[in-house]
């Protein structure tokens, strides 16, 4: 069974507060989202592996370690997952970039994909999915399915806010994904949205209703 890491580093809980807060405008939101998705990712990448690399300081010959050049791939599901990916870029910069478009129908909540065009060689990289919400896990679920069936072998996932249900979801369908997350919320409400959650979090970042 995949793992659950709730990253609660304090910084990452601090912003988390401010991105549920209901008075936090647009840009705002952005930028926290932004910030937190740079902070998850350097929590997501402590176990990238290292290799020894022999270099000149100015004062003598050293050994030192560099990143083993393990190739990665970000997968946005769009849209609010996008929110998520510059911030990450910024301390992975070598990353590829794939997206995967799907939104939940309000009424079924069942996921539709739309859009898929991911890096040629997914088989070969280590994917983190990116999405701010795992709900019902339906979105999520799909995406990692649509992965795996091209070809994608290494895979885990990343929520800013994740309710238990939607957890079980993957854990049950993907054993193979870890996920990695700001925060556990309690449980999704009536419709669907987690609570306390953070509400619709495309909405919130891109100022639509
Ligand atoms: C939201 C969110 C997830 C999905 C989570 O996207 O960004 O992708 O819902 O819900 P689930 O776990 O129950 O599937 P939405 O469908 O609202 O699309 P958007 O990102 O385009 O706003
Ligand atoms: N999608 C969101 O954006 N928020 C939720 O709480 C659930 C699904």
């Amino acid at each position: 069974m995949g793992k659950v890491h709730v990253l609660d580093h304090p910084l990452i809980q601090h912003k988390l507060t401010y991105i549920r807060d209901k008075q936090t405008g647009t840009k705002e939101f952005r930028e926290l989202v932004d910030e937190v998705a740079m902070l998850m990712a350097f929590e997501i990448t402590r176990n990238l592996p290292l290799q020894e690399k022999t270099i000149e300081t100015p004062v003598m010959e050293a050994q030192t370690k560099v990143l083993a050049g393990k190739k990665i791939g970000l997968i946005p599901i769009l849209r609010a997952g996008l929110g998520m990916v510059d911030g990450m870029l910024k301390l992975i910069p070598a990353a590829r970039v794939g997206h995967v478009g799907l939104y939940r129908d309000p009424e079924t909540l069942q996921p539709h994909e739309y859009y898929i065009k991911l890096p040629s060689d997914i088989a070969d990289r280590e994917l983190i999915v990116i999405d701010p919400m795992l709900a019902t896990g339906g979105s999520a679920n799909d995406a990692i399915h649509s992965l795996k069936k091209r070809g994608a072998k290494q895979i885990r996932l990343m929520c800013l806010v994740a309710a238990p249900e939607g957890v079980e979801v993957i854990q049950n369908a993907h054993p193979d994904v870890d996920i990695f997350l700001g925060a556990l919320d309690e449980k999704l409400n009536d419709h669907g949205y987690i609570i306390p959650g953070l509400g619709d979090a495309g909405d919130r970042l891109y100022g639509t209703k």
